[in-house]
């Protein structure tokens, strides 16, 4: 399949972007270092980034989850293949995650991490689709706005492709032209 990469959002670009994001989060959370809960695989550059930026002592966390369905389109389904190694229960809980979509991921994610009464709980996205929402849900703290396109790179996937690269890109191919 022919696939052609174009740069959306460049390196230095990100870097920026990621380092006033790293800003707002030590000024709001100086009193209350969160613990950073990476939504595994595609934030796992974000968050690596953006911890390192911070100038608070945070922690940090993992957890693994997968819609059913094919590799581009959410389905809905949320099933947790890694959960916490640690109880949140009275913690400040900061979701890191590279993008939201429909919004079906984080929505699902936060009512499933609020029932363990976290102290508080904010997401914080590189990337948002607004225009792909089927479900009300608004980030804390948002990177990028962008428009409906298929981006990877940074460790975002096209069947598990592409997550090095260090740039944001649309890919074009015929799956996903236009
Ligand atoms: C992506 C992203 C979010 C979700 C957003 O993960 O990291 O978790 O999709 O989509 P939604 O708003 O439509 O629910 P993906 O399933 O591609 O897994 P990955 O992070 O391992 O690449």
């Amino acid at each position: 399949m022919n696939q052609e990469l174009e740069v959306l959002l460049s390196r230095e670009k990100i870097a920026l972007r990621v380092a006033e994001l790293a800003d707002d989060i030590s000024r709001d959370y100086r009193e209350q270092p969160p613990l950073l809960i990476c939504v595994l695989k595609g934030a796992v550059i974000f968050m690596s980034d953006l911890m390192r930026l911070l100038k608070i002592p945070v922690e940090i966390d993992f957890m693994a989850v997968s819609s059913y369905g094919s590799a581009t389109a959410s389905s809905g389904v949320v099933r947790i293949l890694k959960d916490l190694e640690q109880s949140i229960q009275g913690r400040d809980v900061l979701i890191v995650e590279d993008i939201v979509d429909t919004g079906l991921t984080l929505n699902y994610l936060r009512e499933n991490l609020a029932s363990r009464q976290p102290r508080s709980l904010k997401v914080v996205t590189l990337l948002d689709k607004p225009s792909r929402r089927r479900v009300s849900f608004n980030p804390d703290y948002c990177g990028f706005a962008i428009p409906d396109r298929f981006v990877v790179g940074y460790g975002l996937d096209f069947n598990e492709q592409y997550r090095y690269l260090p740039d944001i890109c649309v890919l074009h191919n015929e799956a996903n032209s236009g």
